[in-house]
């Protein structure tokens, strides 16, 4: 089969390695991929948003299946385009996308369904969210409804933060039109868990749990980050908890949109706040989790191929995925200064000694080829904030921390950053 993945990240590098190693796969190629990924998935270069772009290629190359990494083609609608064109894409429809793409869309659905999630109030106007606001209190979440690259989402504790919330999203526009409409929702208190799970607009098989370190600094402090690292499975997604959510959360997604005329085919991506009462929805995403995934598909011992295959073409009834059942841990290296300004081009060392350990894989989150031919061995420089996800296989939760530390200590540049308890909550007590 020739594969088209659309994508260039960390997420993206997982996605290839996989596929890579599907008998069905012949040829690979990754618009517009990393030089990271580079032996594996020949880049094209055209970026992920240039949707016209991508169709062409993918009619020209004769592509029998295209995967699509991030949201924003998505939410533009690329899997309609395919599809009327007669292609064959793994993920949702624009009208699914907008489980994403607008948080009122989102939050509007839940409540139509039943699915548990935070009270909230949707505003268009400032001066009425601003009212509504004073009238509430905090603690309070305030979140902008459109894609917002993971930072319009604001916790609030104190009133001074809300004002200046509302100000950042519907005056100064700091996300443009994403800020349009405006989700104040109540504030949830609890562990958070990743349930990924890929449907064929009926059937649903969910992949192996995790859980994701969202702030820049140890002991999650610090600014949100689009995480920091994630393992899998997450202990707090004991066998019960997953059948939670899945009668509760899932199954009444993928059914009440199928009801509604919008089948959802691809990955579903539920953000899980276990609360007291329960597991509560933060948010859908349209897509497979970053870091997540980095995490969850060294375990996947399926053909993701397969899925995928099952996925577009109805076919996931009675389909179950095989796991392997040591855990997985995944660490984000990152450019100091991150999610700030950071510096890039900076020199990365000992690359090849952290890959070639055992039950160990480094995805390039950002880097580029130091040199200009990309098969050069080994000279990568730093080209983003989150640079590597190094990731280990082990024994137990202890193990694969262990062996995905020593892994990270080989690996050195300039103003390297990286958080040193990713996992911590699996090991404790
Ligand atoms: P979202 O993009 O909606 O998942 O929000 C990003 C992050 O903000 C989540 O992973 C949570 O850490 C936090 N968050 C979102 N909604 C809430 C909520 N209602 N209560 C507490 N924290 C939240
Ligand atoms: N890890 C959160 C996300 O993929 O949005």
């Amino acid at each position: 089969m020739r594969i088209l993945l659309i994508g260039s990240g960390g997420r993206e590098h997982a996605l290839a390695w996989k596929i890579a190693q599907s008998p069905k796969c012949g040829k690979l190629y990754a618009a517009p991929g990393s030089d990271g990924m580079a032996r594996i998935a020949e880049p094209v270069n055209i970026k992920a948003d240039d949707i016209d772009g991508l169709l062409e290629f993918a009619r020209t190359k004769k592509i029998d299946l295209t995967v699509v990494g991030p949201e924003a083609p998505l939410v533009a609608g690329i899997a309609d385009l395919f599809r009327d064109k007669g292609l064959r894409i793994f993920g949702p429809t624009k009208e699914c996308a907008r489980l994403e793409g607008s948080k009122a869309f989102s939050k509007e659905l839940m409540k139509r369904l039943g699915v548990p999630t935070a009270d909230f109030k949707i505003f268009d106007k400032h001066s009425e969210a601003l009212k509504y606001l004073e009238s509430r209190g905090v603690p309070v979440v305030i979140k902008a409804d459109g894609l917002a690259a993971g930072k319009g989402v604001m916790v609030c504790k104190s009133m001074d933060e809300a004002v200046a919330a509302l100000q950042a999203i519907m005056i100064d526009r700091s996300f443009g039109n994403s800020g349009d409409k405006v989700i104040i929702e109540d504030c949830l208190n609890g562990e958070e868990a990743s349930i990924i799970v890929v449907s064929d607009g009926k059937n649903v098989v969910p992949l192996a749990s995790s859980q994701d370190h969202k702030r820049a600094f140890d002991g999650d402090k610090g600014p949100n980050t689009g995480g920091m690292g994630a393992y899998s499975p997450g202990p707090v997604v004991t066998v019960a908890v997953a059948r939670d959510i899945m009668e509760r959360v899932i199954d009444p997604v993928i059914r009440g949109m199928s009801a509604e005329g919008k089948p959802y085919t691809g990955a579903l991506y539920a953000g899980i706040m276990m609360t007291d009462k329960g597991p509560y929805v933060l948010e859908f995403n349209v897509r497979f989790g970053d870091p997540e995934t980095q995490a969850i598909l060294p375990r996947m011992k399926s053909d993701l191929v397969e899925l995928m295959e099952r996925s577009c073409d109805g076919a996931l009834g009675g389909y179950s995925l095989e796991w392997d059942p040591r855990p997985c841990v995944s660490v984000v290296v990152a450019s100091g200064g991150y999610p700030g300004n950071f510096i890039k081009g900076m020199e990365i060392n000992g690359l090849d000694r952290a890959s070639g350990m055992r039950d160990v894989v480094v995805f390039h989150a950002g880097t580029r080829s130091g040199r200009r031919d990309v098969d050069a061995q080994g000279l990568f420089v730093t080209s983003g904030g989150r640079v590597l996800n190094v990731t280990a296989l082990g024994g137990d939760y202890r193990a694969a921390i262990n062996n995905c530390y020593e892994a990270v200590r080989l690996i050195n540049f300039d103003k390297m950053h990286y958080r040193t308890d990713i996992a911590y909550r699996a090991i404790k007590g």
